[in-house]
């Protein structure tokens, strides 16, 4: 079983990283744990190694608790590193790459997967500086795993709560299954929701934030595809090794799909597009005094999905379907066989807190082979089952 590297650094939320380390090891994974010197000011280093059965790393220069191995050990013998919580001190040492404690020095040499989890007050965490470290990181390839929102050990309410340990097992498994599994892939995904111009200041849109897309593209390029997104609008941070290109407008989207679609793999079409647009849109700006009550006239946008299925060679095609209610899910399936779609992802946009706008979704993968339901998880964790599942079909078919 894969070996994770456990690193604890200094935050309230640290004693939540016993559990994240239990579950780990329930799950049927080796644990090593190093811990900062701070980290050790809220856990004691005797309950991770008495839990563990494994001495704990806390000095670069050799302690009681670590006899015998050094950071450079410590990073060739493990798969993957976990950093739960991520300290803002802590992602900072990440992104300048100071190897001053065993925790930088061995992430530094460490050259597997890092995933990070994030937790510090909300302040903290919007900071420039602390944002501007995590995007370093995440262009650099570590995965952060984002905190929730909530109530906070300070007393304040906002985003900062280190992720749920559940998650964050999730998402260390779902990092390890996949680790490499599309190189010399080409992904293509659209992502986010297409506005279309009523006039020159307004649109209509739609709620899509564009996170689901972008955790597919994030999650295929961790597995080594050369990722292309089409982005409709999307408001989040881009990454290097990522290609973007925007596509505002249904209209944009269809050229843009067209143009990239011959020299893909996978194209996952994650994007909301929308069915219908202003017939004419107009010049100038609509004057509210001239015109009273107001009617658009909408015209259908062309269905991009089917026309590039119907276009596929060897590319295997995935689709989405956001659906309300729980006949959603037949919808699903017969618009899955009625686009020529490999596999569609049905998510009921009806329930409360999950999809267009959250960072969490519930999604059945629906193929021809079956269906694969994922629980109420974050995108990355949807994502990477979604990947999971192209994977058999790709070998399948290319
Ligand atoms: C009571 C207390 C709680 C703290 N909680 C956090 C926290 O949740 N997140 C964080 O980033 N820093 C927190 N800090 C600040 C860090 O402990 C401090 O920046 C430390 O230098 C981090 O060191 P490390 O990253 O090497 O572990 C806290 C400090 C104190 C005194």
């Amino acid at each position: 079983m894969p070996e994770i590297l456990l690193g604890v650094s200094g935050g309230i939320a640290a004693y939540k990283a016993v559990d994240v380390m239990r579950i780990l090891q329930r799950r049927g994974h080796g644990v090593t744990v190093v811990m900062t010197r701070s980290a050790q000011r809220f856990v004691g280093p005797a309950t991770f190694s008495a839990l563990s059965g494994r001495p704990v790393g806390v000095d670069l220069f050799g302690a009681e608790e670590r006899p015998g191995y050094g950071h450079l050990e410590l990073a060739r013998s493990h798969d993957l590193a976990l950093v739960a919580p991520a300290s803002a001190n802590t992602v900072a040492r990440m992104a300048a790459g100071l190897g001053d404690g065993l925790l930088g020095a061995t992430l530094l040499a460490f050259e597997g997967p890092v995933v990070i989890a994030p937790a510090m007050n909300t302040r903290m965490y919007l900071h420039p500086a602390t944002a501007a470290n995590l995007a370093l990181l995440r262009a650099r390839g570590v995965q952060e795993i984002d905190p929730a929102s909530g109530l906070l050990a300070d007393g304040d309410i906002g985003v900062g709560r280190l992720a749920d340990p559940v998650d964050i097992v999730d998402a260390v498994e779902a990092r390890l299954a996949g680790a490499g599994t599309l190189a010399g892939r080409r992904v293509l995904v659209s992502a986010g929701g297409t506005r279309e111009p009523i006039d020159p200041v307004r649109f209509v849109g739609n709620r899509s934030s564009g996170r689901m897309g972008w955790a597919i593209a994030e999650a295929a390029r961790r597995r080594g595809a050369e990722v292309t997104v089409l982005a409709s609008n999307v408001d989040l941070p881009r990454r290097a090794g990522i290609r973007y290109v925007d596509a505002p407008t249904a209209a944009d989207l269809h050229a843009a799909a067209l143009a990239e679609f011959p020299a893909c793999d996978v194209l996952v079409m994650a994007a909301a597009v929308a069915d219908f647009r202003p017939g004419a849109p107009l010049e100038g700006k609509i004057d509210k005094s001239a015109e009273g009550r107001l009617a658009l006239d909408l015209e259908p946008t062309a269905d991009i999905l089917s026309d590039l299925a119907s276009r596929r060679e060897r590319q295997v095609v995935v689709g989405f379907a956001a659906e309300h209610g729980p006949a959603g899910l037949e919808r699903a399936r017969a618009k899955r066989v009625r686009k020529g779609l490999h596999l569609i992802v049905h998510n009921d946009v009806s329930v409360e807190g999950i999809g267009f706008e959250s960072g969490e979704n519930a999604v059945t993968i629906i193929g021809e082979a079956g269906e694969e339901t994922v629980e109420r998880a974050t995108k990355d964790v949807c994502a990477e089952r979604i990947l999971d599942a192209v994977a058999p079909i790709l070998a399948a078919t290319a």
